[in-house]
């Protein structure tokens, strides 16, 4: 790590940014989540299993998920194109391979189940929070999984492996500039999906896939006693309340 370097907020290396999930936020879903990290938040509704149509494209052997992500078009200060997009399309698609392996599509053949994921408001890192969202979603939704997926942002900002990227970080352009990785996981830390945007060596890539996993496992705990929650009161877990409640509890 280069010496006095800084984070624009302040954060450190390891640190991601706040992070709030609620369950159960859209009542006529089957299931439904939202889940942020700083400025970015993310919604998913999930709807089905129900049966496909067009009926060429159910499979007898499995269940299909379809997974779309759309950017509100008041998301970013610069007003969003309403409507698809190649980005839009393509994280849809990335959203579905990293969701796949934790959903049990042999559990429900011939049908479909919709995930929509909509940026509400977007800083960076939203494919993850989608993925995070869409993950409670389904779990919320009664879809038999094998576990959670749990996602987040690592990279570099000129020669520091850094956590969570904002937009301001993505866009650092001092040094080597900055590389995005987006990352997806199990809840056995099997990687479900990992992205590259910039240049990392060998060395520092092992460096930033630890700091996802370290932060992957606070997820899926944030994820978990959401559902829970979700069961109980409709409280939503919020990390820096959770902090006070127990500096409260210690003192
Ligand atoms: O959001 P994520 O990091 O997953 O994807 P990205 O394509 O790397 O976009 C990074 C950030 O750029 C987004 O989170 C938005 O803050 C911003 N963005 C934007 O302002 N306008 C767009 N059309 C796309 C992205």
């Amino acid at each position: 790590m280069a010496k006095n370097f800084k984070r624009p907020d302040g954060r450190k290396n390891n640190e991601h940014r706040p992070i709030k999930a609620k369950v159960g936020i859209i009542p006529n879903a089957d299931g439904s989540a939202m889940f942020s990290t700083g400025d970015t938040i993310a919604i998913a509704a999930v709807y089905g299993p129900r049966q496909m149509h067009p009926q060429h494209k159910q499979d007898p052997e499995k269940g299909v998920l379809r997974c779309t992500y759309t950017m509100n078009s008041f998301s970013v200060s610069d007003r969003i194109r309403p409507g698809p997009s190649r980005r839009s399309m393509e994280i849809g698609k990335i959203t579905q391979w990293a969701l796949e392996p934790a959903v049990m599509l042999e559990k429900f053949p011939s049908t479909v189940v919709d995930v929509h994921i909509n940026i509400i408001q977007a800083d960076a890192g939203t494919r993850c929070a989608g993925i995070n969202a869409a993950s409670m979603a389904l779990a919320h939704a009664g879809i038999p999984m094998k576990g959670l997926i749990s996602s987040i942002s690592v990279g570099k900002l000129d020669k520091n492996v850094v956590v969570d990227l904002s937009k301001e970080e993505e866009d650092f352009e001092e040094g080597e500039g900055a590389t995005d990785i987006p990352i997806s996981m199990t809840s056995d830390k099997e990687l479900t999906h990992i992205q590259l945007d910039g240049k990392i060596d060998k060395k520092q890539l092992k460096e930033a896939i630890k700091l996802a996993e370290e932060a992957c496992e606070e997820i899926k705990k944030i994820q978990t006693k959401a559902l829970k929650e979700s069961l109980g009161n409709e409280e939503s877990v919020d990390e820096d309340k959770d902090k006070d409640k127990n500096k409260e509890k210690s003192e």
